[in-house]
């Protein structure tokens, strides 16, 4: 009996010791470093690739980069008692400040797998793995350009300051996307419509990390195998601290988007229109500059993917 206390007791010491220990590594260890493993690049641009990369990056990258003058210099992105506060980066050209010093291989090397020029993970947030070569492209050019969004603005954004669950996750849990890609990745064409909307459902829009269940359950470079995929219900943090639900956009006719037509579909993802006339929650972002095209292959597209019934909780939609 008393050996068998004995041992109990050393099983606890021993449990304790861990836990601290494990407590102090993530208080207390630096942020991780990965290696920085640039691809040999370098973008020639055009004015035809500069405007594509406009029309994405204003779009997609702008959402979170944009300081309130309208310039590319970064912002408060997100404030959380227990995780802590995140800035998103300074991306015009000013060398220290702003992404100046990175080459194009760098640039691309952080859009593909997150991993930053100093080797910090800049999170699953704005990775893009499927994204295809000329639209990274497209994006760096644009980010090169003489556009007034890019210009040098001498602003340096605060690093992260993470409160231990935040420091958890970025020790423990988040984790670089693991390979630069070693083959080509082309753009589908266009006239063939389901893997064009595909591709931008997954690739170039990212749409499905948003609507699958949950950032952490999305699944990089197969897509469809994400948890719910685009039967939404992911809380979506906006800069305000709100969690709003991506909502359930499978062809299911009750929770999903069955019974829509194209043309509600076209308001909604332009401009924030729902059918039933209140306006979608900016953490949708509107996308005015999706083209007619796009539109129409992402909703043919969506009808294809399986009808998920799935209610979520609609907590974003205003008056
Ligand atoms: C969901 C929000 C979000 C989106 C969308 C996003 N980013 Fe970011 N980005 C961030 C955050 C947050 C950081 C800062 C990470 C850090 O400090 O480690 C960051 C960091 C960066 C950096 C690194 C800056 C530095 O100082 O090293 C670059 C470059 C960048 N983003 C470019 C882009 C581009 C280009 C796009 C669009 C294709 C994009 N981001 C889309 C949130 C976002
Ligand atoms: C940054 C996250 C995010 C991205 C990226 C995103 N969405 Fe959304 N989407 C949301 C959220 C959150 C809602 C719910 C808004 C609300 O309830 O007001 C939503 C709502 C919608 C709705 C309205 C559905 C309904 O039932 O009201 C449609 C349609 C939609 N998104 C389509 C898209 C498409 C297509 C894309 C890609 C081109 C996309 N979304 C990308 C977050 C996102």
């Amino acid at each position: 009996m008393k050996k068998a206390l004995k041992i109990f007791g050393y099983l606890m010491l021993g449990l304790l010791a861990i836990v601290i220990g494990l407590a102090a590594y993530i208080q207390f260890s630096a942020i991780p470093v990965y290696p920085v493993n640039p691809p040999a690049l370098t973008i020639t641009p055009d004015s035809a690739l500069v405007a594509e990369g406009r029309r994405i990056v204003m779009t997609d990258c702008a959402h979170c980069h944009r300081a309130p003058d309208g310039k590319l210099s970064g912002d408060l992105w997100f404030e959380d008692p227990d995780f802590g506060t995140l800035w998103t980066g300074n991306i015009t050209q000013h060398p220290e400040a702003g992404i100046g010093a990175y080459t194009d291989g760098e640039l691309a090397l952080l859009l593909r797998t997150g991993i930053k020029r100093d080797g910090h993970f800049a999170g699953p947030w704005m990775t893009f793995p499927l994204v295809s070569d000329q639209d990274l492209a497209a994006i760096i050019a644009f980010l090169r350009s003489d556009a007034p969004e890019v210009q040098a603005v001498d602003k340096p954004q605060p690093l992260a300051d993470l409160k231990f669950l935040g420091k958890m996750f970025v020790k423990m849990i988040l984790k670089p996307v693991a390979t630069y890609p070693q083959q080509p990745i082309p753009t589908p064409s266009p006239a063939d419509t389901l893997a064009y909307g595909r591709y931008l459902a997954t690739g170039r829009w990212e749409c499905y990390r948003c609507h699958s269940a949950s950032f952490e359950t999305n699944n990089d470079f197969e897509p469809e195998k994400s948890t719910g995929y685009f039967s939404g219900g992911n809380p979506v943090t906006t800069k305000e601290g709100l969690d709003i639900n991506s909502a359930n956009i499978t062809p299911d006719p009750e929770t999903g988007i069955g019974n829509w037509t194209l043309a509600q579909f076209n308001e909604a993802v332009r401009f924030g229109k729902h059918p039933d006339g209140r306006s979608l929650h900016p953490a949708m972002p509107p996308m005015s500059m999706l083209t007619d095209q796009e539109i129409n292959a992402l909703w043919a597209y969506l009808r294809t993917v399986p009808a998920i019934h799935h209610p979520v909780e609609r907590n974003g939609q205003q008056q």
